[in-house]
């Protein structure tokens, strides 16, 4: 789908209406919509619908019986017709490869976010910010405690931690025998160092419209058995063998230590500094820098997300930052909605859209 097409439907609509996919962080991008007055639709599957249904935040509802199904020809038309810009999320990016078969506009910057799905490329555009990032290692290279990563356990699940080659193969074959991992996954398992600190993860926003770049929110995972672990004694733990998975369950809003602000936030502004040389028009919207801060207070950056994240979640109606910056609620659905809003009144709103 060439980028005109999409502009030509865009430039078709007056009462643009905000759909999302019907999980993530739908719940607060349907109500940040209606806090700025836009409606709302939901594109849900049959089990998730009760969420939606029970708070009320779509104005409509489209059940899908699959998430794919948002490509369909007929789903398309029928959500252009009603004028629908599409916000991205963790779940939607999943789709992110087959993006050239939506004619559907999708808020944001696409290249960007297909970078983000790349953890070359990831790592290439926080290393291209001068960031500090935790180092890479090969198998035979590990010396210390890292953490494998694999491509297909996306979320933390199939995550392990090792501290020598003999570690590693011996954990990876285990997890490939319990059938989480495949034999393919070992060969491209993605190591990094483990930096032991408290971790922290930074919603920001950039707004093209306003030239600026935003703290909206910041909070911290609720990890399941790596969070669970600690409340087991180190007898005990040792004796069951468990083995830490990273798979999300939950955040907490964090307020950071003010002098560190000064570090994510330069932190901030050069990784959109660096998406403008990577692709028109650069960053649009939320983005997250997920980070941990070491025994020195040193900022380490292990990923970044080109689009709103679930973590964002803890902002609702406001956090400290979004309030200090904005003296009324604001959040990353609301704050979406009103770039849109703001983009349409100054008739711009194709630099939102890549
Ligand atoms: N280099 C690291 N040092 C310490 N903890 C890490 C590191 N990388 C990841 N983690 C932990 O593992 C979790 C999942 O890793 P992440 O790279 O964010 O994968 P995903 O793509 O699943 O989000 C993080 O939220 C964090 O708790
Ligand atoms: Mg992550």
């Amino acid at each position: 789908m060439e980028r005109s097409e999409i502009l030509e439907v865009v430039s078709n609509y007056k009462n643009v209406k905000i759909a999302t996919l019907g999980s993530h962080s739908a719940l607060n991008i349907l109500r940040g919509a209606k806090d700025e007055g836009l409606k709302t639709i939901c594109l849900c599957r049959e089990r998730e619908r009760i969420i939606y249904d029970s708070f009320g935040v779509a104005d409509e509802v489209i059940e899908l019986k699959d998430y794919s199904e948002l490509l369909n020809k007929k789903i398309q038309e029928e959500l252009i017709e009603k004028e629908a810009l599409l916000i991205p999320h963790g779940t939607f990016n999943a789709y992110i490869g087959k993006l050239d078969e939506l004619k559907v506009p999708v808020f944001g910057n696409r290249v960007l976010m297909e970078w983000e799905m790349d953890r070359e490329k990831q790592r290439k555009w926080l290393t291209d910010s001068n960031l500090k990032l935790p180092r890479v290692y090969k198998p035979e290279e590990i010396d210390r405690l890292v953490i494998v990563k694999y491509p297909g356990a996306r979320g933390g699940s199939g995550y392990f931690l090792a501290t020598s080659p003999e570690d590693f193969y011996e954990k990876s074959k285990e997890l490939v025998m319990r059938g989480i991992i495949s034999k393919e996954d070992v060969k491209n398992a993605f190591i990094q160092e483990y930096i032991i600190g408290t971790n922290v993860y930074l919603t920001f926003f950039y707004s093209p419209v306003l030239n600026r770049v935003e703290l909206i929110a910041v909070d911290r995972r609720y990890e399941s058995n790596v969070d669970g672990i600690g409340r087991i004694p180190a007898k005990e733990q040792l004796k069951a063998k468990i083995n830490v998975t990273y798979t999300v369950t939950g955040n907490f809003p964090v307020v950071l230590r003010e002098s560190l602000l000064a570090k994510a936030l330069r932190a901030a502004y050069s990784v959109v500094e660096v998406s403008k040389k990577i692709a028109y028009p650069g960053m649009v919207g939320p983005f997250c820098l997920e980070t941990v801060f070491d025994e020195k207070a040193e900022m380490y950056v292990f990923e970044i997300s080109a689009r709103i994240v679930a973590g964002s979640n803890v902002g609702i109606p406001y956090s400290p930052y979004s309030y200090v910056l904005f003296g009324e609620p604001m959040y990353a659905g609301r704050r979406i909605a009103r770039e849109v809003k703001m983009a349409l009144e100054k008739s711009m709103l194709e630099e939102l859209i890549y």
